[in-house]
């Protein structure tokens, strides 16, 4: 199965003409590998520079309402009108830092599959201390899907962040990581079904680099990467999309 490794560039570059620039030079080499699903998850106002490009773009964020009197907020509808086809929903720094909570995640996440868009769920516990954290991922998992259909299910991506290793230059150990994909996958039979479960695309994010991408891209369970940092150095980007070609 391709690998799928998503850029998050949160709120960076500083101007459209250093996003061009990073672009063209990471848009180039994602063209030619054809192996890889690699995905640019850029601020709203750069996603409208590129919609006419091959690379699969998409939204760090959407709002659940088609359209109207919500300043500031952005449809999903707009995004995909722009050949946006991707959404992140319930980044870390949304919840934590712009005080999103689940019901607020759940509404964007049915409001986006319901659109058509493929969304990106992320999730992560804050610490991983003793086993409570088992109880919070659970519990973020079910209210976050909570009456999300069956049917709409295949367009949802799992992007496994733990808090405290994002941005941190600590990454998980790959044996956590495959417990907790491991741990994923019973929560989503729980709340789906056995296909839907086992088909789900599982991704890892947080402090992922060149020199650490390999060994969770070789986790079992795990179908890519969400880069965050990484992705704003085009090299270190390419270095990684690089070592997907032999996972
Ligand atoms: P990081 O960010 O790679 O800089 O740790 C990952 C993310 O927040 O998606």
């Amino acid at each position: 199965m391709k690998k799928i490794i998503v850029a998050n560039w949160k709120m960076n570059p500083k101007t459209a003409k250093e996003a061009k620039k990073l672009f063209k030079s990471v848009s180039g080499f994602a063209k030619k590998s054809k192996k890889t699903e690699i995905i640019l998850a850029l601020p709203f106002v750069y996603l409208s520079l590129f919609g006419k490009n091959k690379i699969k773009l998409c939204g760090q964020d959407v709002f659940y309402k088609e359209q109207g009197a919500y300043t500031g907020e952005i449809s999903p509808a707009m995004l995909k009108s722009l050949g946006v086809n991707y959404v992140i929903v319930g980044h870390s720094e949304r919840r934590w830092k712009c005080d999103e909570n689940d019901e607020l995640i759940n509404k964007k996440i049915k409001a986006g599959l319901k659109a058509g868009l493929k969304v990106i769920l992320a999730i992560g516990e804050k610490q991983r201390d003793g086993s409570e954290f088992w109880k919070f991922l659970k519990n973020q998992i079910k209210n976050d899907l909570s009456d999300v259909p069956k049917k709409l299910a295949k367009n949802l991506i799992i992007a496994y962040e733990p808090v405290w290793t994002i941005g941190t230059k600590k990454p998980i150990y790959p044996k956590d990581l495959l417990e907790t994909a491991i741990f994923i996958r019973r929560v989503l039979l729980d709340i789906f079904d056995r296909k839907t479960a086992l088909g789900a695309k599982i991704l890892y994010g947080g402090s992922v680099e060149p020199e650490n991408a390999e060994k969770f891209l070789e986790v079992e369970g795990i179908s890519g990467l969400l880069v965050g940092g990484a992705s704003l150095d085009a090299e270190k980007f390419k270095q990684i999309i690089q070592l997907t070609f032999d996972a």
